[in-house]
């Protein structure tokens, strides 16, 4: 077995200059931990923009190879938990932010970060989930403990033409919830309307900037992806006793609002933190994934591109400019 394999690579010269190519690494290079896995696919979410275009509050040190996710096979282990041959999902955890990452031919990680995949489930399936799918089945998952179903009401999900957004909106349609869908893409509603949303919203519409302690109800229970005002504007538009799951950032960290949702609405604020997820209750999402919240079809935006046309693809979700899923095949 060669021991050079091809990576993605960051490397930071300053805040603007961070520069992102195809290299070869070796092996010997990648950490010493105890299970070394090819990788077959990786998959892009939001947080790998930020680590390839290196924010240190992502990735410490660079030279690094980014990538959160990983499918692959076990080439060779020192643990108990796996053998060569076994395929294997790798998401979260420190993966690709300061452990060498998914955007390469080869990881080495420890067999506690290692999920078994099912014998029916390709390398490929369990990437079109990837982080973006666990997050979003993390969050449903919550609804379904607080007792959301169906009939309880409206579901909005915000960020929705993004890969959480996108995952969720299926899931949620595929599991018979009416899906508000919260877009700054009004272009791609016919597209949002095909994954199962029965209603689009331009994003504008829960951004309030009034001083209004509270807002007319509008949903029962809420996964939202950016964060900001638009989070404190579904806080106090959210029926009694609703809940509302945030995972995200990308409109704003801060969040201001009031008591008012929580002490007068009975409101539950969820945070989703999916790469901290304990590996029990990481096995139950996987296999809630796999089974009960597994698509049918996958009739959503899917760009499978090489390690060569990564750099791009990051810059575009960068941008915002992504709709769905960039799945990445590194090797066969
Ligand atoms: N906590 C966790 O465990 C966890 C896990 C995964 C992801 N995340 C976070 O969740 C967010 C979404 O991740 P992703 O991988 O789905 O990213 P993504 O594919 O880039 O999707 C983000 C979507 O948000 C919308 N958006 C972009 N800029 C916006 C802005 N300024 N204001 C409001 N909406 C904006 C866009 O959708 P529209 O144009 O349709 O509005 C965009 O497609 C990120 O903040 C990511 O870090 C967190």
């Amino acid at each position: 077995m060669s021991t050079r394999f091809k990576a993605l690579v960051s490397r930071y010269i300053d805040e603007i200059n961070v520069t992102k190519n195809i290299e070869l690494k070796d092996i010997s290079e990648l950490p010493q931990n105890d299970t070394l896995i090819k990788v077959e696919y990786s998959s892009l979410n939001y947080k790998d923009t930020l680590s390839a275009n290196g924010h240190k509050g992502i990735t410490r040190n660079y030279p690094h190879t980014p990538g959160i996710d990983a499918a692959g096979m076990v080439v060779e282990t020192k643990g108990k938990k796996f053998k060569s041959g076994d395929k294997v999902i790798v998401t979260g955890y420190d993966l690709g932010m300061n452990t060498s990452g998914g955007f390469a031919e080869y990881i080495r990680v420890p067999e506690d970060w290692i999920v078994p995949l099912p014998n029916d489930i390709s390398t490929k399936e369990a990437m079109i989930y990837g982080t973006a799918g666990f997050t979003a089945a993390t969050a449903i998952n919550e609804f379904q403990k607080h007792g959301i179903v169906p009939e309880s009401g409206k579901v909005l999900v915000t960020g929705a033409t993004g890969g959480v957004g996108t995952l969720a909106i299926a899931m949620l349609a595929k599991l018979g919830y009416k899906v508000v869908a919260s877009t700054g893409k009004m272009n791609l509603s016919g597209y949002l309307t095909k994954l199962g949303a029965s209603e689009i919203i331009q994003r504008d519409e829960i951004n309030d900037k009034t001083e209004k302690p509270l807002l007319a109800k509008q949903w029962i229970a809420s996964l939202d992806n950016v964060g900001g005002n638009t989070l404190a504007t579904i806080l106090r538009s959210t029926f009694e006793h609703g809940i509302v799951c945030n995972c995200g950032m990308v409109e704003g960290i801060t969040l201001n609002t009031n008591i008012f949702p929580f002490i007068l609405r009975g409101v539950r604020l969820v945070g989703i933190a999916s790469a901290e997820t304990p590996m029990k209750r990481r096995l139950e999402i996987w296999n809630k994934i796999f089974n009960e919240y597994r698509l049918a079809e996958y009739n959503f935006n899917i760009k499978e591109v090489t390690l060569e046309e990564l750099p791009n693809e990051i810059d575009l979700m960068a941008k915002g400019e992504q709709v769905g899923k960039i799945l990445v095949k590194i090797s066969n």
